[in-house]
């Protein structure tokens, strides 16, 4: 069976996952992961405003907020921007609960961006597209909008297989099933602890960088930098993941 989007939920951060979310991920709340990242956007943003898409509970927002740039956000899932509410420094981080797709927040903003694979999270070229537009509008003329996503690894996947492992540990078994027609893609996770799994599934749209860089092109933006990851690596054939750099036509 195709994977369909309109099978599909993105919503899947309801209550019980944000109050899980910082132990869950917390690889990611890491200082070597985060600090580079916070360093990457405090050098785009400069004296800001900063809006950042899918904000969830606030890894990057908080942390970016810490050194002096005004920091808002977007966030679909109320149970996450609860979560970022209840920090130190939460209540001062204004959240508008919508789309990043399509909400529109007050103000105009030097940097725009949407980290950790979200703009997968999307799952059609149409709201991919809209949620460029939207990052466009919200920017003054040579404003950046950031993104860090994954390159998808189909060349590693048999022709013909749905299925591709990428961490199988004795705590976490990890499987994407992935579409090459439709472009959709499932990640699956089962986590073992005291003898019981627990299972999370999030669907998402996998996206190649030329293909974001046409939407850049289609809202008005035009790619200044493409890095592997936060620290300026080199973006080169076998980077797992990019992080790119777009600005605003002035
Ligand atoms: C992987 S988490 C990333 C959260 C945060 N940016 C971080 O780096 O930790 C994905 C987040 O995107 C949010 N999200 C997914 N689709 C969204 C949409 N269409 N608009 C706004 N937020 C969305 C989810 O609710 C969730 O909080």
């Amino acid at each position: 069976m195709p994977l369909d989007a309109d099978d599909l939920d993105p919503h899947v951060w309801g209550a019980d996952v944000a109050r899980s979310y910082d132990r869950s991920s917390a690889g990611m709340f890491a200082p070597e992961v985060v600090g580079p990242t916070v360093e990457f956007l405090r050098g785009i943003a400069a004296d800001g405003p900063a809006l950042e898409f899918a904000i969830g509970t606030g890894r990057i927002g908080l942390a970016l907020a810490e050194t002096g740039v005004a920091v808002s956000g977007i966030e679909f899932s109320e149970a996450m921007a609860a979560e970022l509410a209840a920090k130190p420094g939460g209540e001062a981080l204004p959240v508008v609960v919508g789309d990043m797709a399509s909400t529109r927040v007050p103000g105009e903003f030097a940097l725009v961006y949407l980290v950790y694979n979200t703009i997968t999270n999307l799952l059609t070229q149409e709201q991919q597209v809209a949620c460029f537009e939207n990052a466009a509008a919200h920017l003054r003329p040579r404003g950046a909008f950031v993104i860090e996503t994954f390159v998808p690894r189909l060349r590693q996947l048999v022709p013909g297989e749905r299925y591709q492992p990428f961490e199988v540990t004795d705590t976490h078994l990890g499987f994407d099933e992935i579409d090459t027609v439709t472009q959709l893609l499932v990640s699956h996770h089962y986590d073992f602890a005291d003898g019981a799994a627990t299972t999370f599934s999030s669907p998402h749209r996998y996206v190649w960088p030329s293909e974001l860089d046409l939407m850049a092109m289609h809202a008005g933006l035009r790619l200044d930098q493409r890095w592997a990851d936060w620290t300026r690596a080199p973006f080169m054939a076998d980077s797992a993941g990019h992080v790119s750099v777009w600005r605003k036509v002035a």
